[in-house]
């Protein structure tokens, strides 16, 4: 009995450490080969320049899954936040993800034990500002819910332990000790897009009645992009030139932006390129954009996107962020300003015909294209398939590119 009991334990044993390695293998992908979800593997990590955390991914229904991705830069834990559908429920789901601490190093306050004190500070510490594409309320509301705690206290510097890391840690590496300077930082984070973007959640959401107008108080900034124009993100907070110098180097004060008008339906949406100033490394980012339903709007959607195309550079771009809210079945009038995987490989071809002048061979081949936005389908479906594994099997039977196609979950990261 005793020697069955004994085989029986070795057994659990061997098969728990042969399913955590199917786990990881699982995870793992070679370049060019497609994986359906997230991948935070030691093998992809270890090559990769910047990490995404996806807070929020679906198109819609879902309140608390919400176009929103986090990124940063390996071995930096201060990020920006690209749209913010849906910030909470991401972070807390993130937490709990048992690659977290590995590649992070985050460091709570001595009383952040529970599960929501630690959310509080991640997102109080470790958001620097927010990238927000346009105003609808699935790319906003999280950042209006979040917004009473989206700040850090005035004594955090008296914590303990003592933090040098996210938003302290670059207070400290500037060395700014005034408190009028120390307060500007910690507690009026950036809110930053085209003037529209901001008008409308100045207008319609800050005003004092949906909200209350937390940027009149002093709590936020907005600041406004010109489409096609340059930007350095050591902009976003206001240094003088010694300053720059010191964080030139570190994430995302070295990286330079450029932003797009997007057709959106009957509103302006946003593309954002992304380049690292040291590596020339690029990931672009496509807030919701796509085919109308009626053209009343005027806007020629493919060129603005060939707008984008023309700076992209497909030597050095990681990743491309995209929305994919249908499948290839939906008709253009049903698509109100969204796009199908016939849509997104049409553009991606494109972008190789059209920015390609070396005729490089498969240039974006492993580049990682993150699929996001897709709307949940409630009615019959073929199968009764979920609309993700329909829409992942219409990008991947046209990936005649190589691109590395990834619909991420909420919560787990991807190295980039
Ligand atoms: C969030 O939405 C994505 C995209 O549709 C889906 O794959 C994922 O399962 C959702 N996650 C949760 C936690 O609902
Ligand atoms: C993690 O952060 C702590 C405190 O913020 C620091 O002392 C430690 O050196 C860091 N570890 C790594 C591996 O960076
Ligand atoms: C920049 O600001 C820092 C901190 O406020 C200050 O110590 C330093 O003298 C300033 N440098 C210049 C060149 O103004
Ligand atoms: C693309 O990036 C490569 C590598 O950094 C660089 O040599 C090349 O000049 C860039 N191409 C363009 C068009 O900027
Ligand atoms: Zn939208
Ligand atoms: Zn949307």
């Amino acid at each position: 009995m005793k020697l069955i009991g004994i085989i029986l334990v070795f057994i659990l044993i061997i098969n728990n450490i042969k399913s955590e390695d199917a786990l990881i293998d699982d995870d793992i992908s070679d370049y060019g080969s497609s994986i359906y979800s997230g991948s935070f593997s030691e093998k992809e990590c270890k090559s990769a320049s910047f990490i995404t955390i996806p807070l929020g991914t679906a198109g819609g229904l879902d309140e608390s899954n919400l176009s929103s991705f986090l990124i940063t830069k390996k071995g930096s834990n201060l990020f920006i936040a690209l749209d913010a559908g849906t910030i909470w429920k991401g972070i807390s789901k993130f937490l709990t993800y048992r690659f977290n601490s590995q590649y992070l190093n985050i460091t709570y306050p001595n009383w952040a034990i529970l599960p929501e004190q630690k959310t509080a500070w991640f997102i109080k510490n470790h958001i620097l500002g927010y990238f927000i594409g346009h105003p609808h309320l699935d790319h906003v509301a999280g950042l209006i819910d979040v917004s009473p705690e989206d700040y850090l206290p005035n004594n955090a510097f008296d914590i303990q332990p003592p933090i040098s890391s996210g938003l302290l840690g670059l207070l400290l590496r500037l060395r700014i000790t005034d408190a009028p300077t120390q307060s500007a930082i910690l507690q009026k984070k950036t809110i930053v897009g085209l003037q529209s973007t901001l008008i409308a959640i100045q207008n319609h959401l800050f005003n004092n009645l949906i909200w209350p107008n937390l940027p009149g108080y002093g709590r936020y900034d907005y600041y406004n992009l010109q489409a096609d124009r340059e930007y350095y993100l050591s902009d976003l907070i206001f240094l003088n030139e010694s300053q720059k110098e010191i964080i030139k180097n570190d994430f995302p004060h070295n990286i330079k932006l450029k932003s797009y008008e997007l057709c959106h339906d009957s509103i302006m949406s946003t593309a954002f390129l992304f380049q690292d100033t040291q590596t020339n490394q690029q990931i672009v980012f496509f807030s919701d954009t796509g085919v109308p339903s009626s053209n009343t709007f005027g806007c020629d959607w493919k060129q603005k996107i060939y707008n984008v195309w023309r700076d992209v550079n497909i030597t050095t771009v990681q990743a491309i962020f995209i929305e994919c809210s249908f499948p290839n079945s939906t008709p253009d009038n049903l698509l109100y300003g969204h796009l199908r995987p016939k849509d997104i490989m049409a553009l991606l071809k494109d972008l190789v015909a059209r920015e390609n002048p070396q005729n490089i061979k498969n240039p974006l081949k492993g580049v990682k294209l993150i699929i996001q936005h897709i709307k949940p389908a409630v009615g019959p479906t073929p199968q009764n398939l979920p609309q993700k594994r329909i829409i992942y099997k219409e990008l991947c039977q046209s990936n005649t590119l190589g691109l590395n196609i990834i619909i991420p979950d909420q919560g787990e990261p991807i190295c980039i």
